[in-house]
């Protein structure tokens, strides 16, 4: 259900009045994430994922963020893929939020796409009750998806591809917005004692899933790249390949290979990847 564009507006006040408060950085992203940051949260180390797979496809590969909201992701997987390119099926937030649509996203719905080709196609969301997975298989060999495992997706939940005829290369897991804004409002903005403090951040879970979907005629392919790119990414100093906005991630204890103390998710390690 897309939002409306008075409800878009509504939100776009609270956040200048949030903003008038001068928050700590980046806590916008986590607190106003459809204004300010992306319904996932991610760290340059997923973009550099994500640009790894679809280079390992073509070295100028053709890539489509579908339902790319108003392109946070999508910049940043610009800056390396200068081509990629966005769909998204509601202006609303061009024009309740004042910005300028940028020409690399086309306002559209993923069904009424016309034929065209992608190298990959990156899906960040589904709405409850929406499967488009059909319409996004028609034009991709690979596609990557970022899920929350909360149920926003799709119907009954189903966001995979196998059924599709892909087969699933890689997953890992992130903390979606809603773990780090648990964590921010306990932290920071609501008063509840030290001691509840602590055993509220033991139950942090982290239930975004990034999984990499590819036809079997290059599944191996996007296997190997990725591996490739993995053991490069051990040797990069974690610091130099960082944005800004991970430092709420680390203060709010989603650090990059941190371990989920959570007894349903125990043993679960934040950013590994797992090759299937
Ligand atoms: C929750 S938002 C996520 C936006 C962005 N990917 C992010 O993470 O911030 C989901 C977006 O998908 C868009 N959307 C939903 N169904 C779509 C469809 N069939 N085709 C294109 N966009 C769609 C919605 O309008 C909405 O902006």
């Amino acid at each position: 259900m897309p939002f409306e564009i008075d409800d878009l507006y509504q939100a776009y006040l609270k956040y200048n009045e949030f903003r008038k408060t001068n928050p700590p950085s980046f806590h916008d992203r986590f607190i106003f994430p459809f204004l300010a940051g992306s319904y996932f949260a991610y760290r340059k180390i997923d973009v550099m994922r994500v640009v790894a797979i679809a280079k390992s496809i073509s070295s100028q590969p053709r890539y489509l963020d579908v339902g790319c909201g108003y392109g946070d992701f999508l910049q940043k997987v610009r800056e390396f893929i200068p081509n990629a390119i966005g769909i998204e099926k509601n202006a609303n937030m061009f024009y309740a939020f004042g910005i300028k649509k940028p020409d690399y996203i086309r306002i559209q719905g993923i069904e009424s796409f016309e034929k065209e080709v992608f190298d990959v196609i990156f899906v960040g969301w589904m709405d409850p009750g929406i499967d488009f997975r059909k319409n996004v298989t028609k034009y991709t060999n690979c596609v990557i998806t970022t899920f929350d495992a909360g149920g926003q997706c799709g119907i009954n939940g189903q966001c995979d591809y196998e059924e599709y005829g892909f087969d699933r290369v890689a997953c890992w897991i992130t903390p979606s917005w809603i773990d780090v804004n648990y964590e921010l409002m306990n932290k920071y903005y609501t008063s509840i004692n030290h001691d509840i403090k602590k055993d509220l951040f033991k139950l942090r879970s982290a239930h975004n899933i990034w999984c990499i979907y590819a036809r079997n005629e290059i599944s191996n392919t996007v296997s190997e790249g990725l591996k490739s790119w993995i053991g490069l990414e051990n040797k990069l100093s974690l610091n130099n390949e960082r944005f800004d906005f991970e430092s709420v991630l680390d203060d709010c204890g989603f650090e990059f290979c941190e371990e989920i103390l959570k007894p349903t998710a125990k043993g679960k390690i934040l950013w590994k990847v797992i090759f299937d």
